[in-house]
């Protein structure tokens, strides 16, 4: 068994898998059909911001290791192991558009060489294996099809895949699972090495290597996404109840969570979930349930109260501030989470959207995101190129990102820049006594 792979689709799995891969002993080749990105990883870089990830590239493009190209004739012929990292996009009904899935799988197959594995990464929904698996056969070839999800988190790429609480691979050959699970422990041998390249913090936490089947390795990855969408939608239920009756949530999930057999993760209200993962996960398991004839009711309700989290907390700066035609409002935040320029789905976005069509000037500042909204916000809301700039003048903030440089911010200062006195916390990161011993009137989610 040669030690080359290919990964197809350099995005935030395939391009943080290829370094990470290139650093473990293997040759390999990242796939990008996107020249500007191309481009981008062969001068060593990510064309996204990771944390730690670009001198993880660039040691390995120098090195050889890691070789980025748009060729599936130069790479797949020369792979044992092909991993498919290619995007899901959402289809207009919610549902993942697996276009990009099938005709890599089907342009890969053309090319393998013989026993070649074929590990499918991109998260898809259960049973897509069988259908691939069908197409291989359709084409005369026979290939090992393993799925392994992906567990990793933007921002904390690198931590989460080097010291990962487990690997899962399911398939029903035995043997390529098994080469899978190798891989994996080849990598965890040289986690160290990579993250103090990184400059990642290591752990001597020993995750699980996990074999199962195709169909429950896919049905592993979305209900674990499903389950965290579950408890943020349920903190956030607590919390607009613990509104109503003058209760504070975090305090409440800091004693929930408590409980071992709960856990504090994820349990943090505010303005909802966003991302490419979760808001598309959900709705995907949700269509599976309807597809099988199950009602994944927990879920929908899950779903229906993401939904409603950003207009919620523009609700609650209308109870504040009054109707929002005159009223000029900052949006501190625009990435779905802190750590990333991602603005998919992102609550701080919709939040911005929702005061601007309800006819508040808007002015909008991400540390990181702000290219990257623009093309996701309408066009009346203003982006600001920093934080005490963006408040200039505004009768409101709303934070919508947990980034530290908020958590930071000089509440002092911003009240001077202010005209009005309102702070609202929409991801529950602010003092509420710093806020008000700044002169601010402060208001968080259920809070
Ligand atoms: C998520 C999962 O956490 C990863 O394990 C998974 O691999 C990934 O999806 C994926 O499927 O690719 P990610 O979307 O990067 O990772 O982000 P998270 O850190 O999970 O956050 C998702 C959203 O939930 C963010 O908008 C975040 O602000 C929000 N959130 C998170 C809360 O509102 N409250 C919390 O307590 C935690």
């Amino acid at each position: 068994m040669n030690k080359t792979i290919t990964v197809l689709g350099a995005g935030y799995v395939g391009l943080t898998t290829a370094a990470l891969l290139a650093h473990a002993g293997y040759k390999v080749y990242a796939i990008e059909p996107n020249k500007k990105r191309l481009d981008v990883i062969k001068t060593g870089k990510s064309f996204f911001f990771e944390e730690g990830l670009d001198p993880v590239i660039k040691q390995a493009i120098d090195s050889g290791n890691l070789i980025a190209t748009d060729s599936y004739e130069e790479s797949v012929p020369h792979s044992s192991i092909v991993f498919s990292c290619v995007g899901t996009p959402d289809n207009p009904d919610g549902s993942s558009n697996l276009t990009y899935v099938f005709s890599a799988a089907e342009q890969a197959a053309s090319l393998m060489q013989e026993g070649a594995i074929y590990v499918q990464k991109s998260t898809v929904p259960v049973r897509t294996g069988e259908r691939i698996i069908e197409l291989f056969k359709s084409n005369g070839k026979n290939f090992p099809y393993v799925s392994n999800p992906e567990f990793l988190r933007e921002g904390t790429a690198l931590y989460d895949t080097l010291f990962f609480d487990r690997v899962v691979v399911g398939g029903s050959d035995k043997k390529a699972v098994t080469t899978i699970l190798d891989t994996y422990r080849d990598l965890e041998a040289a986690r160290d090495t990579i993250a103090a390249l990184a400059n990642v913090q290591s752990t001597p936490r020993k995750g699980k290597y996990i074999a199962t089947s195709l169909n429950s390795a896919e049905l592993i990855k979305v209900s674990a996404n499903a389950f965290l969408a579950l408890k943020i939608s349920f903190a956030n239920s607590i919390a607009k109840l613990a509104d109503k009756v003058d209760a504070d949530v975090v305090e409440v999930m800091d004693a929930v969570g408590a409980d071992e057999r709960i856990g504090r993760a994820f349990l943090n209200a505010g303005r909802g979930y966003g991302g490419g993962c979760f808001p598309k996960d959900v709705s995907g398991l949700i269509s599976s349930g309807l597809e099988n004839g199950i009602d994944l009711e927990v879920m929908q309700a899950a779903q229906a109260l993401n939904r409603s989290m950003p207009g919620y907390v523009v609700e609650k700066l209308k109870n504040h501030i009054g109707e929002l035609g005159d009223k000029k409002v900052a949006v501190l935040g625009l990435a779905f989470k802190s750590g990333t320029s991602d603005v998919r789905k992102s609550p701080g976005v919709a939040i911005a959207n929702v005061l601007s069509h309800a006819g508040a000037q808007t002015v909008a500042h991400d540390p990181q995101a702000n290219d990257e909204a623009k093309e996701d916000l309408r066009r009346d809301v203003v982006l600001s190129d920093n934080a005490l700039q963006a408040v200039q003048d505004v009768d409101a903030i709303i934070i919508a990102t947990e980034w530290p440089e908020f958590t930071s911010l000089d509440l002092v200062e911003c009240k001077e820049q202010m005209r009005g006195t309102v702070l609202l916390d929409a991801v529950n990161i602010i003092e509420k006594a710093s806020a008000e011993s700044a002169g601010l009137q402060y208001i968080g989610v259920g809070r």
